[in-house]
Order: C-alpha cells, then sequence, then structure tokens
C-alpha cells in the first residue's frame, strides 16, 4: 500500500528530469516539434500516463493525476521557453549570413508606366498651381446649353459646324452632346462660385474626326480668370510663364495673333516660336511660328449667361489640346497611337512612376 502511494511520483520525478534533458538539448524545432508529440501528443509518453489514472484507487487517482498535470504544464512550459530561444537563435544566424548592400542600384522596374497624357496633364496641373489656379471639372456628357448657348454660340451660329458634334439621344429643351471642348467648365464654375475665379479645367473632349491629326475622343485644358481687374495683360503673362516653363525654353517666342472666339472679345490664338528647317519641328527662337492655343478675355455675354455684372467683372480664358502639348513636348509623331494601347508604344514613351521630370522642381 505505502508502495503504491510513493512509487507514482518518484517515476514522474526521472520523467521529468529526462524530458527536460530532451527539451533543453533539442537543436532545433524540428526536434523540438518532435519531442513534443511524443511527450505531449495523442500518443505521447505523458498522455498514455493519463490513461491508466482511471484504473487506480480513487485517492491515489487524485494526487497522481495532479502530479501529472504539474509535470504536463511544466513540460509545455519548457518547451515553449526553448522554441523562443530556437527561434531567436535561427534569426541571429539569418542576421549574421545574410546582408544588404544598399549601394546596389535599383531592380529595374518593368511593368507599368505612366501614359503621356496624364503625365503632360499633371505637369501642366502643377505648373499652373504654381500660378494660383485650382482644378474644375464638368461632366462628359454635356446638354447644349453649357456646350454651346451659355457659351455665346447660338443654334444658327456658323461656330457651331465648326464642331463635329456627337449627339446623344435626349429629350429636354436642350439636346445632350459629348463635349466638343472644355469651355462648358468655364460655364458650370461661375454658375458655382462667385469671383475671383481661377481655375483650370483638364479633361476628354470628343468630336466626329478621324486622321493624322485628329482622334474621335482627345483632351483639351481650359483656363478661366474672373476678377475685377483683370486685362490682357494677365492673360499674356500667364501663357508666357506657363508656355516657357512646360516646354523647358527659357526665351521660346511667344506670339499673340488676333483671331474669333464666340466666347472671348478680343480673341487671340497663341503661336510658339519654332524651326522646320529639314523637315524637322524644332521649338525656340528660330524665326518660324506654330499655333498652340486659344484665349481671349471673356465675352460680356458669357458673364451675363453666368450671373456675373460684366461692368464689374472681367477675366480672361483659354483653352488648349493636351495631345498637341505632349506631342510637341515629347517627340511623338502620330496622335492617332495615343489611344492604340500597343504596349510597346507605351513602354517608349510613357513614363515611371519614380522618373518623373517634374517642371516644378526645376531650380
Ligand atoms: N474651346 C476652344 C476650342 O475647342 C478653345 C478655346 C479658345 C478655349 C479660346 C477658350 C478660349 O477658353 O478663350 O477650339
Amino acid at each position: 500500500m505505502s508502495q503504491s502511494v510513493s512509487a507514482p511520483s518518484d517515476d514522474l520525478d526521472t520523467l521529468k528530469i529526462e524530458l527536460a534533458a530532451a527539451v533543453a538539448s533539442a537543436a532545433d524545432s524540428a526536434a523540438l516539434d518532435a519531442l513534443r508529440v511524443s511527450a505531449l501528443g495523442k500518443k505521447g509518453r505523458i498522455t498514455d500516463l493519463m490513461k491508466t489514472l482511471g484504473a487506480l484507487p480513487a485517492e491515489e487517482r487524485k494526487m497522481r493525476g495532479a502530479a501529472l498535470n504539474v509535470l504536463k504544464d511544466e513540460i509545455a512550459v519548457a518547451i515553449d521557453a526553448r522554441q523562443k530561444i530556437l527561434s531567436a537563435a535561427a534569426l541571429q544566424d539569418r542576421l549574421s549570413r545574410e546582408s544588404l548592400d544598399v549601394t546596389l542600384p535599383a531592380r529595374p522596374q518593368n511593368e507599368g508606366r505612366i501614359h503621356p497624357i496624364s503625365q503632360t496633364i499633371d505637369e501642366i496641373v502643377t505648373l499652373f498651381a504654381s500660378q494660383g489656379f485650382a482644378v474644375a471639372k464638368g461632366p462628359d456628357i454635356e446638354s447644349e446649353y453649357y456646350n454651346f448657348e451659355a457659351l455665346n454660340i447660338p443654334s444658327s451660329h456658323p461656330a457651331r459646324d465648326m464642331q463635329a458634334t456627337f449627339f446623344m439621344p435626349s429629350s429636354g429643351e436642350y439636346k445632350m452632346v459629348l463635349r466638343t471642348q472644355t469651355s462648358p467648365v468655364q460655364i458650370r464654375t461661375m454658375r458655382e462660385q462667385k469671383p475671383p475665379i481661377r481655375i483650370i479645367a483638364p479633361g476628354r473632349t470628343y468630336r466626329c474626326d478621324y486622321d493624322m491629326t485628329h482622334t474621335p475622343m482627345f483632351h483639351q485644358v481650359e483656363g478661366l480668370v474672373i476678377d475685377e481687374a483683370t486685362h490682357m495683360g494677365h492673360l499674356k503673362g500667364c501663357l508666357l510663364d506657363f508656355l516657357r516653363e512646360f516646354f523647358g525654353i527659357d526665351d521660346l517666342p511667344i506670339r499673340f495673333r488676333p483671331s474669333y472666339f464666340p466666347f472671348t472679345e478680343p480673341s487671340a490664338e497663341v503661336d510658339i516660336g519654332c524651326s522646320r528647317k529639314g523637315g524637322e519641328l524644332k521649338l525656340g527662337n528660330f524665326g518660324d511660328w506654330l499655333e498652340i492655343l486659344g484665349c481671349g478675355m471673356v465675352h460680356p455675354n458669357v458673364l451675363k449667361n453666368c450671373g456675373i455684372d460684366p461692368e464689374k467683372y472681367q477675366g480672361f480664358a483659354f483653352g488648349m489640346g493636351i495631345e498637341r502639348l505632349a506631342m510637341l513636348k515629347y517627340g511623338i509623331p502620330d496622335l492617332r497611337t495615343f489611344f492604340d494601347a500597343d504596349l510597346r508604344w507605351l513602354k517608349h514613351y510613357g513614363f515611371m512612376p519614380l522618373d518623373i521630370p517634374n517642371p516644378a522642381l526645376k531650380a
């Protein structure tokens, strides 16, 4: 009787010493795992001993059961502690073996390019932002009222024929169209904001055209400034600064040529200096001229259509084609290729995200 009371803890002590030594000498996680299974797993040694408890007398079962539970917990804690030591050692080992050479060149990034249109829009927005312009937006599907009528282009006006318009199914007083220009954003802005106004509106525009220099969808950027004392000198300075910065040519000649737009009076077309010698187009002070954009002082009728008093306020507006700017700056010969979705083209003319020439960062 006395033997059966004292024996259980003796054999458990021996087992504890044996298991603890095995845990302490487990060389790696795999060995430790095997040990865990052989001691605590379904058919492990401690688990097997647990199974024998049922055959013992009640008093003895209680004591031995408690002792077995203590042993089980102690071994589990020892295994976890050893696991932590092994993981830390493995990490230390990796750190000492592997090294990072921060002087190596970056791996070439082969996927993804910024489309030249997105790049050009970013550059335009950045440059006008430095002149205090905010970006305004309007819908691509526009009412004829905003696209033409409010811009002083009544339905009988010949200027409507110049813009080969896509008409949408419509039922109201004014037909819906795919906007032929970004100029309707002028109207929307003037109706929503009070002067002073200083916005640019880059976006998609649509005309029923297709050849080397026209695609049915293309991009324009509109500019609008309305204030009490804005005059043509401001318009000239604003565009001169923008064009010289955009093309990165400090002495790029700029010429304002009288022209006609229904929504401005007076109106002008702006040319930049170039050379066409030998059939090659080069921008700069070479004596020849290239038309680049349209502009003028906002027509009083347009101001009135937006509830702005032309006796108190005046301002200027301009509009230009983004593809044209991109083609000239980046030497892209055919406008249609912008929208062919040809990856070889994009790899050639596209921009890397971290390699963007940002005109705002120019010294
Ligand atoms: N909307 C004109 C076009 O598509 C461009 C333009 C010219 C916009 C003169 C203007 C402007 O705001 O003042 O041809």
